[in-house]
């Protein structure tokens, strides 16, 4: 299991003017959700120190901290060299994965959600603001969204309802750890991938998960953050067969109180301001990851 290092604190202490809202990098709730070497983990009780350190890092200029957690599921590419039990909605081949995939149990979904639980009992002791839910990249709760990876035929899987079904149960969890503590207003985050479509192979469009980010606002989400990452999404993309760009769709059925935050390719104050006609917020991550030129 990877510990948080002291140059990591360091990295994020230097960022920490940067923004209103800092979000860490993925943290894995599980030591089987590790994808990248370096990430670290909120697993464990013992990763509650080194996070707090961070916390207090982030926090040092004023800013809310949040921390990001994420299950890499089936890309968990780092646990299975560790040998560790990689998992998926659905055993099923994936062209592009060498190593072997286990099938979730009931029970192990169970595990996860009460495991996002247990994570942001964590963050909320190590002192952060609140928690971000990666429900993008091709991570875990995506897999379970999407058509393509989740070919399950009980309550997880088969209707679009039921593949709909884990961040609502997350989300519920995460309001029953947050009203049992201390931090009633504790913040939950959402960052979604507006649609999953490769080639011929299309896990959801963007009309399902509009569908999907209206039942999360029902669940009771405080924020929520379209990630447009890669070489063919930035904050202004439109999906195919759509008028308007991602965030005009997601804007126009955000609830009064919730924020929507857009980003990717935002780089000048004239970036800001264009992106800024369709969200509440920018989010910036190579601008921040460079900001030693400043
Ligand atoms: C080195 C690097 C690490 C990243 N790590 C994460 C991550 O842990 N979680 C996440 O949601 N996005 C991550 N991203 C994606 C960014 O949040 C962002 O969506 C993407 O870089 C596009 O925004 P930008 O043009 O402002 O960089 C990462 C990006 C880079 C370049």
């Amino acid at each position: 299991m990877a510990v948080l290092t002291q140059e990591q604190v360091d990295f994020m202490k230097a960022r920490a003017g940067f923004g209103g809202l800092i979000v860490t990098a993925a943290s894995y709730p599980q030591a089987n959700g590790i994808g990248l070497p370096g990430q670290y983990s909120v697993a464990r009780d013992s990763d509650v120190e080194g996070l707090s350190q961070l916390a207090q890092a982030m926090k040092s200029k004023g800013a809310k901290a949040i921390l990001q957690v994420a299950h890499s599921g089936r890309e968990a590419a780092i646990a299975a060299q560790q040998g560790l039990r990689v998992v998926a909605p659905t055993k099923m081949d994936f062209p592009w994965i060498k190593y072997p995939i286990s099938e979730m149990s009931e029970e192990d979904i169970e595990t996860l959600i009460a495991d996002f639980g247990k994570a942001a009992q964590r963050a909320i002791k190590a002192g952060f603001d609140g928690i971000e839910i990666h429900n993008c990249n091709h991570d875990l709760v995506q897999q379970f969204f999407s058509a393509y990876s989740n070919k399950r035929t009980d309550q997880w899987g088969g209707s679009f309802e039921k593949r709909m079904a884990l961040p609502l149960a997350i989300i519920k969890e995460l309001h029953r750890v947050i009203s049992a503590s201390d931090k009633p207003d504790f913040i939950i985050g959402l960052r979604i991938s507006p649609e999953e479509i490769h080639g011929e192979n299309v896990g959801y469009t963007v009309d399902d998960m509009l569908k999907q980010t209206k039942m999360v606002f029902d669940a009771g989400i405080d924020y929520l953050k379209l990630s447009l990452t890669g070489l063919e999404y930035r904050y202004d993309s439109k999906p195919a067969d759509h008028d308007q760009t991602f965030a005009q769709l997601f804007h126009a059925i955000m609830p009064k109180n919730v924020p929507l935050y857009i980003g990717s390719q935002v780089h000048t104050p004239a970036d800001v301001n264009a992106a800024l006609k369709d969200a509440d917020g920018v989010y910036m991550a190579r601008e921040a990851l460079i900001v030693s030129r400043r």
